[in-house]
């Protein structure tokens, strides 16, 4: 399974800018590109198709889009289909970061009918779960967690390709924050989806990535990235420059 090391770059960059930081990246990782990495970057959704025309010729570099609505098309202003993600050049969607959870009010119960959404339209879909400080400090990492996957994953057909589905673990409390995770927490909430996932999917378990969020940064990446159950980050804050978005994902 190929590592997905993903760039949520969130509500930053024009189109230029966007531009200039996704031909730089390409300028310097593409060439170096491990056989089993891939890149991603979700933009702002002005941004898509700046990034997917800097990628067009760089293999193992996507695009993503950092939410959609759950319709092909009609009256639901401001809101963006997963049609129209695919039209700019994006193959992938996120869904349930902690910021949309959060910041814009958005339920287990509606990330989960928006996962399974994007898949049936023929995204690629990135779902978040995570814990927030207090809820770990009560001792119920594991509880949350199995309730956002159980929930958020409902109605993902069980007999999904396991490459169209990746979970992204990251810690609320680590996110923008400087604090990354300790390895421990990391490898006990990594390894915990991992059973989660089996019991959900099976075998197929397996085979779905776990990425890592939270505060990555090019002095702890390669450390994250060779975890057991760790497979892929999803970076904010450091993949704003290409320069050390690159010594990321070659970590
Ligand atoms: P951060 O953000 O790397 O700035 O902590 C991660 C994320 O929000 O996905």
């Amino acid at each position: 399974m190929k590592k997905l090391m993903a760039a949520n770059w969130k509500m930053y960059k024009t189109w230029d800018e966007a531009r200039a930081t996704a031909q730089e990246l390409v300028d310097l990782a593409a060439s170096k590109l491990p056989e089993d990495r891939e890149v991603l970057i979700f933009p702002p959704f002005t941004a898509i198709r700046a990034v997917s025309d800097a990628f067009a010729d760089a293999d193992g570099f996507s695009v993503g889009g950092q939410d959609y609505y759950i319709k092909e098309e009609g009256a639901f202003t401001g809101e963006i289909a997963p049609r129209m993600l695919l039209d700019a050049g994006a193959e992938f969607g996120l869904t349930g970061h902690s910021e949309r959870r959060h910041v814009l009010g958005e339920n287990d119960e509606y990330i989960g009918e928006k996962t399974a959404y994007g898949l049936t339209s023929g995204l690629k879909v990135v779902f978040c779960i995570g814990e927030k400080i207090e809820e770990r400090k009560a001792g119920k990492v594991e509880e949350v967690l199995e309730h956002q996957l159980r929930v958020g994953l409902k109605d993902v057909p069980r007999d999904i390709n396991p490459e169209n589905i990746s979970v992204a673990y990251e810690p609320v409390w680590a996110i923008g924050t400087g604090e990354v995770a300790g390895v421990d927490e990391i490898l006990e909430a990594h390894a915990f989806t991992r059973k989660i996932l089996i019991s959900i999917f099976g075998e197929k378990g397996n085979d779905i990535r776990i990425l890592y969020g939270g505060s990555v940064k090019p002095a702890n990446c390669g450390e994250i990235i060779a975890l057991d159950n760790v497979d892929g980050v999803l970076v904010g804050g450091a993949s704003l420059q290409s320069e050390s978005f690159s010594q990321i994902v070659l970590a």
